[in-house]
């Protein structure tokens, strides 16, 4: 960089409040998107299993097969569902035929966010007790559904779910016939004994970042604040929880001196001189995998790159933003290999970005924050050339 003889900077008063947005709240699908998923937690579920014998809960090993169809009230019509679950010992969930995951680790609840058809949806899991001697088991869950008018209910694990002491295949299927299958047996309230608390992953409910909460960051070559004059890469590989696929990116993105930026392989834009540019980046296609990768030039001097980003989900799918910035999570190259800013490039041999400092610090301070976008443009001399974006104007 050269330094400039003065920085300017904006007040930080763009933050969201959540509680204005729900005040604001209005039936449409829109509003979904600008609300907070509201916390789902287990406190009306209850551990179940089979009705099998067994003293203090000592039940036989071997795996059991669990059903709950779910049907909307009348005229509504469902969205998207946030699913938190565990089991003793482990499971697989099944939402419409589909895998959604599986967890083997009962002290520790799994969160899934997943897309609901508009009207039957069958939640299906199959719950292995391990072990060769009768011990405790038992499926625990929490699911909370959207409707497309903004409306949430949470149906949770207790006598409505069906269950069999075996799991035939096919059993996750829609089509499967559970009607002869017995009510599933309660065996304890949330917390109650053997199992106590559960803990909670932080999911749909992470904070929501902005550049003010970045890193200033670059490579392995920084040596008091100096870095080699040069070209250098930069990627960071998002993947989202299952059933989530972003729809688009809004990026902050500013480098000493400058810098390309590609989104999915495909140009987005350039910046230099430590100024931010915004961005409003369509995914296409929606994709559970999204990965932002930078060409960035320093002239001689500082250099750095300094960026956030917004992901935002397939039809606002649980309400959630998946928000991050630059930091020692992105790698960096120390030249630009060839495809690096490939969607796909392996980068599992770079190293970790090395974190310069917070937003904020010398000799950058608060570059402003920007609030209209900025024109896509080309790369800079030296960037790969690629397909653009499809970005906002
Ligand atoms: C149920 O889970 C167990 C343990 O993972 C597995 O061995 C079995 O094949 C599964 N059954 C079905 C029908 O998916
Ligand atoms: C991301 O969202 C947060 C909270 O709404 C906001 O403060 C920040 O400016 C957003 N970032 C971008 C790149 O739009
Ligand atoms: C960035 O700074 C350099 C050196 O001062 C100048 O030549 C160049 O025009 C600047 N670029 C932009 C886009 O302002």
């Amino acid at each position: 960089m050269i330094l400039k003889g003065t920085f300017f900077s904006l007040p930080l008063t763009l933050l969201f409040d959540a509680q204005l947005v729900i005040v604001a709240e209005t039936l449409i699908l829109l509003a979904i998107c600008a609300t907070q998923a509201l916390a789902v937690d287990f406190t009306n579920s209850k551990w179940i299993w089979t009705n099998e014998a067994g003293a203090n809960l000592q039940k036989p090993p071997g795996s059991r097969a669990f059903r709950r169809d779910y049907y909307p009230p009348l005229g509504k019509s469902a969205l998207s569902a946030s699913v938190l679950i565990t089991a003793d010992n482990g499971y697989t969930l099944y939402l419409n035929g589909k895998q959604i995951g599986m967890g083997h680790n009962w002290p520790a609840a799994q969160a899934y966010c997943v897309r609901l058809a508009p009207s039957c949806n069958v939640f299906a899991v199959n719950v292995t007790n391990d072990l060769t001697v009768p011990n405790p088991a038992g499926l625990l869950a929490a699911i909370q559904i959207r409707y497309t008018d903004g409306f949430v209910e949470t149906v949770v694990t207790d006598s409505t779910w069906h269950v069999n002491t075996n799991v035939p295949s096919g059993f996750q299927e829609v089509g499967f016939d559970d009607t002869a299958w017995p009510a599933a047996t309660v065996e304890s309230n949330y917390a109650g004994s053997p199992w106590g608390p559960i803990s909670i992953p932080p999911s749909a409910a992470s904070p929501r970042l902005s550049l003010s909460d970045a890193n200033w960051i670059w490579t392995n070559e920084v040596q008091s604040g100096i870095a080699p004059v040069g070209n250098r890469a930069f990627r960071k590989t998002i993947n989202l929880p299952p059933g989530q696929r972003a729809t688009s990116a809004t990026i902050y993105m500013a480098a000493d001196d400058s810098f390309t930026l590609y989104v999915q392989g495909r140009i987005v834009g350039s910046g230099s001189n430590w100024t931010a540019n915004k961005y409003v980046v369509d995914i296409l296609p929606h994709s559970q995998e999204v990965t932002i990768a930078v060409f960035a030039h320093n002239i001689g001097g500082p250099a750095g790159i300094i960026g956030q980003v917004n992901l935002t989900m397939e039809d606002c799918d649980c309400g959630s933003v998946v928000s991050f910035v630059t930091d020692g999570s992105w790698k960096s190259s120390n030249g630009t290999p060839a495809g690096f800013e490939q969607f796909g490039y392996d980068d599992s041999a770079w190293p970790a970005a090395v974190v310069e400092g917070k937003y904020g610090m010398q000799p950058w301070g608060s570059i402003a924050i920007p609030q209209a976008v900025s024109a896509p443009s080309g790369p800079i001399a030296g960037a790969p050339s690629a397909m653009f974006a499809s970005v906002a104007k």
